[in-house]
């Protein structure tokens, strides 16, 4: 929070800071210079003007590489930058680099370079140029223009973000509607995560009957295909997580049906347990299956809300996850626990 008396004396930061509580989308603008080079920058200062005629602005720095060849430009094309497009932003945004380096590029007009992958993009001619201070105010002339299916990159307060539709405001719940007294309410999160998973999970579940396998069987080779080995105890722990446990006899199953094999030290008391390759090509096939049921799932869930939704769910977790052991172990880890001799 910040305030300033006047224009005179004003502090820069304060003054970007409070800009910043506007949100924008991103833009890449792209040129062709005079000597046929390509040149580009990430702005965000692009804003809609007029619709008869067709107009559109951005501004430039005046400390831009850029700026002669903008000045010069008849033509230039601004893209809509989608979410995913965060790289490619901060790539048009560093000074002294070879911005187009590996880009497939296409060509409007006046060959202007046209990049891909973008939520719109408008093929433009300058129409007015206006000081703005240290910037360089472009109003221009929209000659064509596309947009495409792709969830638009955001940028507030500094930083990157995602735009996630607010559902409309519901009229207060009615009665009929609300849950009864002691009862678990339909907005609980415990709720909601449980139903969620119990329905992704019956989704899959086909698939693991015709591989003869359970939940808990799956729940088995989910933790040892994370990668390391594990004694009896440390799998239990983890399937204690989701309420689940683990005895020998199912090792002992799965060890039959060669899909786990177990340490071969003569007297280890505490074995350890691997997934086998048959164990793996399972869960690979497991993943590929899975995968499709949680892109079935997130039908009509954009991309910025599944990622919204992916990195809430990591916070709840680790907000609620006190001494939850690794599933996943660390890279060195990893290497060392590579090579297990087998028994079986
Ligand atoms: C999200 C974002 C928005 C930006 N918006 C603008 C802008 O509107 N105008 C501008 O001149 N620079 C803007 N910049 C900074 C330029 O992209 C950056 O200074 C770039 O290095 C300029 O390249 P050039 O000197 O090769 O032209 C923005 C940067 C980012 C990351």
């Amino acid at each position: 929070m910040g305030a300033s008396d006047g224009i005179k004396g004003i502090d820069a930061r304060e003054f970007r800071n409070a800009l910043g509580a506007f949100t924008t989308g991103v833009t890449i603008v792209t040129t062709r210079d005079a000597a046929g080079h390509d040149v580009g920058l990430t702005v965000n200062s692009f804003n809609s003007v007029s619709l008869e005629p067709p107009l559109v602005l951005w501004s430039l720095a005046r400390s831009s590489g850029s700026l002669a060849s903008f000045v010069e430009a008849e033509f230039f094309a601004v893209h809509i930058l989608g979410a995913r497009q965060e790289a490619l932003s901060n790539r048009f945004a560093k000074r002294g680099v070879d911005k187009f380096a590996g880009i497939d590029l296409a060509r409007g007009h006046g060959g202007v370079p046209l990049l891909d992958g973008c939520a719109a993009r408008f093929e433009c001619r300058t129409a007015y140029r206006h000081e703005g201070g240290d910037h360089e105010i472009f109003v221009v002339e929209v000659l064509t223009f596309e947009h495409f299916d792709a969830a638009p990159l955001v940028f507030q307060k500094g930083g990157y973000a995602v735009a996630v539709k607010k559902p409309p405001v519901k009229p207060v719940a009615e009665d009929a509607d609300a849950a009864p007294e002691g009862s678990i309410s339909r907005d609980a999160l415990i709720y909601l995560l449980g139903c969620a998973h119990a329905m992704l999970l019956s989704k899959i579940r086909p698939a693991l009957r015709v591989r003869h396998l359970d939940d808990d069987d799956y729940f088995v080779l989910n933790v040892l295909s994370a990668g390391a080995p594990r004694s009896l105890a440390e799998i239990d722990a983890l399937m204690a997580y989701g309420g689940r446990s683990v005895k020998s006899e199912r090792i002992e199953a799965l060890a039959r049906r060669a899909l786990v094999q177990r340490s071969a030290q003569a007297n280890d008391a505490s074995p350890r347990i691997a997934i086998s390759d048959a164990g793996r090509q399972v869960m690979l096939e497991m993943a590929a299956i899975s995968k499709a049921a949680e892109e079935d799932a997130l039908q009509q869930i954009d991309y910025s809300e599944t990622h919204l939704l992916r990195n809430l769910l990591k916070r709840l977790i680790r907000n609620t996850a006190q001494g939850v052991p690794a599933l996943w172990p660390a890279k060195a880890e990893r290497a060392a626990d590579a090579a297990l001799p087998a028994s079986r």
